[in-house]
Parts: structure tokens; C-alpha cells; sequence
């Protein structure tokens, strides 16, 4: 199977300009992009912008012979996985919606029949016309998936509706819809991410050296596999992905409180989040000051969430982290068995290239049933996706099924 093909096609807005950062992105997923331009889209940015970051000539004119297609409109549209329009003009939409094919873009869409998403971006006042918003209407009826553009200041000085989606939502989309096969549709996953902090007083904390990095890739993965995703993090410095539920938390206590409230809904909880084993007892009101003698913290058992899911477990798939400096696969063992889980994936996090931090993992998946599985040096990204792949092949996620 070779690199998905993605066409982008691109109308005359102010914010053709994004579209350039669209495929830049898209590119760097190794993703094959073509892009369709309309000749008021050139007028806003040069075609050339596109034909160097997509590394391919860039379609104008339906009847140029000089891109060596016979029947350009054909032939484009039957090439590609999936066709997203960037930004998509008020005009463009109503060709789209009625049907024109009086250019190259608007002729490849009436070809097209796989996915088609488009992303509109206007003045406030032309978004919220009856005809434009009748004619979303009917491209969504019609299994269009529309972006619905943000609100914010526009160029032309309006504050609304009609500021394009940004670039990292449509990217996210472009994947969703790529991804297949889509295991997870209509199963609820919790995924917590993150060290969580436990306050000294109200300027110091007691934390871990988490990044949040596996917990924020494992949330991604479960959406791109069609989960409703619930993510519930400590301070980290990461955005989350725009299409899950995010809940950030401080402490062991308020990440507990959290994971509950999910908990009886979700079909698999997965607990990558470093949770702080102690807290301070009583932590200062106001900031402690330095004096002459040591300062004694007196510290205390936070509650182990990941027990209490174990046992209150009914149909969930529960799956635990172990970050171990020693004895790793051992821990792990006692951890897997205590805590009453499906799954638990070890990483020694004493190695450079693996653990916090890092954008690679190697873990050791265990199973109740004794059963160990060394997986190689990965990227988080990949490491996250082939947990979700086990998960999916776990009998007790296949109960789900029956
Ligand atoms: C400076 C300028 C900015 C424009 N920005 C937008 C825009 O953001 N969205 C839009 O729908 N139309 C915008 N228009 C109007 C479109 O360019 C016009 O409707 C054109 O016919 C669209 O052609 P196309 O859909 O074939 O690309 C703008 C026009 C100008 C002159």
C-alpha cells in the first residue's frame, strides 16, 4: 500500500494563505498532496508556494494539456483518498452545493464520491447569509463534512464567525477521516496523561519529571481509531488535540475525582499519568519562608486511583503504566495482578531514549495470562497506536462486540 493521496484544493480568500502551511503539514505526515488552485486563489497566493511544498505541479486550468492528463478533472478526482477544500469561498460553496462545474476545482468536486471536506472561511456577514447557510445545509446533507469556521477578529476588521478552522484542527480531521479501521467507533475511552502536583504551599509543589507525551499521543490514537475520547492531565505543556474532551487537574486527588466521574461509562481506561504516591499533610497557606533550621515535609498516602479501578472493575478494559528504575518487568508483575488490570505496559524509564520526556518509548506489554510481548524502540506515536491495536485484540474488548 503506498502513501495516501490527498487532494487540496484551494479558493480565492484571504486565507489561501493557510492552505500553504496545510500542505507543508501534510507533506511532513507522508502524505501525497496535489493541489487544486482557483484562478482567484492565485490571485492571493502563487501557485509556486504550493508546487514547492508539495514537490508536484499545481492544477489551474481544466483544459491545459501541460500537466499530461487527458481528462484532468477525472483523472484528479479518481486518484485521491480524500479531497479537502481550504478555504472554501462563500462562492465555492454554492457551486458546491448546486452543483457547477464551470472550473477545474468545482468540476473535480462533482467527480469526487469518497470523503469531502470542506473548511469556509468569510466575512461574518456573508457566513451568516441564508444562502450560504443554506447551502452548508445542504452539502452536509449530502455527507459533506463541513469545518465549521472559529469566530475572531477577520481581515476585513469584522469580529464573528468566519475565521478559518485552525490549520492543526483540519489536519486532525484529514487524518480521522484517513485512518482506518475505525475499532473503536462508539466506545468510550478515559486516558489520563501527566504527572499530576502536590502543593508545599501556594508557590511550590511536589511533581514528576511526566511530560504528558505518551498520555497526549495514546488520547490521540483512541480518536483517530473513532473513540469518544476523555483525556485528564497534569500541568503539562501540550496542546491537546482539539476533538477530545480535556480535563486538566493538579493534584492525585482532583485526577481521582475526575477519572470516576468517566468511569462508568468508558469501555477502556488507560492510565498512562505518573500520580504522585504522597502529598504534603498540610501544606503551607502561604508561601514558607527560609529560616535558619532544615524544614521537615511531613507526607501522606494520596489514594491509588488505579487500585480503586481494579476494583471497582465491571465491564471496563483497564490498562496501567509501570515507569520502573529497577526490576522493571517484576514490578510490573505485582502491579498487573494487584491493581486487577487487563494490560500494563512497562517502560524502564532510566534510559535515555525511552520514558520521560523523549518522543520514543520501548516498553514490555504483560498479560494477566503470563504472556510478555518486547516491543522495539518507537515513537510514541506508533508505540500508542499498536496499544490501542492489543487492546482491540484483548477478549475482553471483544465482548463488546458480541
Ligand atoms: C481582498 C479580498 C478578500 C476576499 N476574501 C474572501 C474570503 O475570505 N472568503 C470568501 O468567501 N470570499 C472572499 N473574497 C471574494 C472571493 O474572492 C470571490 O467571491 C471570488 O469570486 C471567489 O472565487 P473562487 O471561489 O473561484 O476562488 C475576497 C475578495 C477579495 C478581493
Amino acid at each position: 500500500m503506498g502513501p495516501k493521496k490527498v487532494l487540496v484544493g484551494v479558493t480565492g480568500g484571504i486565507a489561501a494563505y493557510k492552505a500553504a502551511d496545510l500542505v507543508s503539514r501534510l507533506v511532513k505526515q507522508g502524505i501525497q498532496v496535489q493541489v487544486i488552485m482557483t484562478e482567484n486563489a492565485a490571485r492571493f497566493i502563487s501557485p509556486l508556494t504550493f508546487e514547492a511544498l508539495s514537490g508536484r505541479p499545481v492544477w489551474l486550468d481544466e483544459f491545459s494539456t501541460a500537466g499530461g492528463l487527458s481528462v484532468p478533472h477525472v483523472q484528479l478526482a479518481g486518484e485521491a483518498d480524500l479531497f479537502v477544500i481550504v478555504p472554501a469561498t462563500a462562492n465555492t460553496v454554492a457551486k458546491l452545493a448546486w452543483g457547477m462545474a464551470d472550473n477545474l476545482l468545482s468540476a473535480v468536486a462533482l467527480v469526487y464520491n469518497k470523503t469531502l471536506l470542506i473548511a469556509p472561511a468569510m466575512n461574518t456577514n456573508m457566513y451568516h447569509h441564508p444562502a450560504l447557510q443554506e447551502n452548508l445545509k445542504i452539502l452536509k446533507s449530502r455527507g459533506v463534512c463541513v469545518i465549521e469556521p472559529d469566530s475572531g477578529r477577520l481581515a476585513c476588521g469584522a469580529t464573528g464567525p468566519g475565521k478559518l478552522a485552525p490549520v492543526e484542527e483540519i489536519v486532525a480531521l484529514v487524518q480521522w477521516h484517513l485512518f482506518q479501521p475505525k475499532k473503536l467507533l462508539g466506545k468510550k475511552v478515559v486516558v489520563t496523561a501527566g504527572g499530576t502536583r502536590e502543593n508545599i504551599d501556594p508557590v511550590r509543589y511536589i511533581g514528576n519529571r511526566s511530560s504528558g507525551k505518551m498520555g497526549f499521543a495514546l488520547a490521540q490514537a483512541a480518536w483517530l481509531r473513532g473513540a469518544e475520547v476523555v483525556l485528564i492531565a497534569g500541568p503539562v505543556g501540550l496542546t491537546p488535540p482539539s476533538q477530545v474532551a480535556f480535563y486538566p487537574v493538579e493534584s492525585a486527588r482532583e485526577m481521582r475525582e475526575v477519572v470516576l466521574q468517566h468511569y462508568d461509562e468508558a469501555h477502556i481506561v488507560v492510565k498512562a499519568a505518573a500520580v504522585a504516591d504522597y502529598r504534603v499533610v498540610d501544606p503551607g497557606t502561604q508561601k514558607i519562608k527560609k529560616r535558619e533550621q532544615d524544614l521537615e515535609l511531613v507526607l501522606t498516602k494520596n489514594p491509588d486511583i488505579l487500585r480503586e479501578l481494579g476494583e471497582k472493575k465491571r465491564h471496563q478494559v483497564l490498562v496501567g503504566f509501570a515507569a520502573e528504575t529497577e526490576e522493571l518487568l517484576d514490578n510490573a508483575q505485582e502491579k498487573l495482578v494487584k491493581k486487577n488490570l487487563d494490560l500494563i505496559v512497562a517502560n524502564d524509564v532510566t534510559r535515555q531514549d525511552a520514558g520521560f520526556n523523549v518522543d520514543t518509548n520501548e516498553v514490555t506489554l504483560l498479560f494477566p495470562d503470563g504472556r510478555q510481548e518486547l516491543l522495539p524502540l518507537m515513537s510514541k506515536e506508533a508505540l500508542a497506536h499498536r496499544i490501542f491495536e492489543v487492546i482491540e485484540s484483548l477478549p475482553r474488548f471483544q465482548r463488546f462486540n458480541d
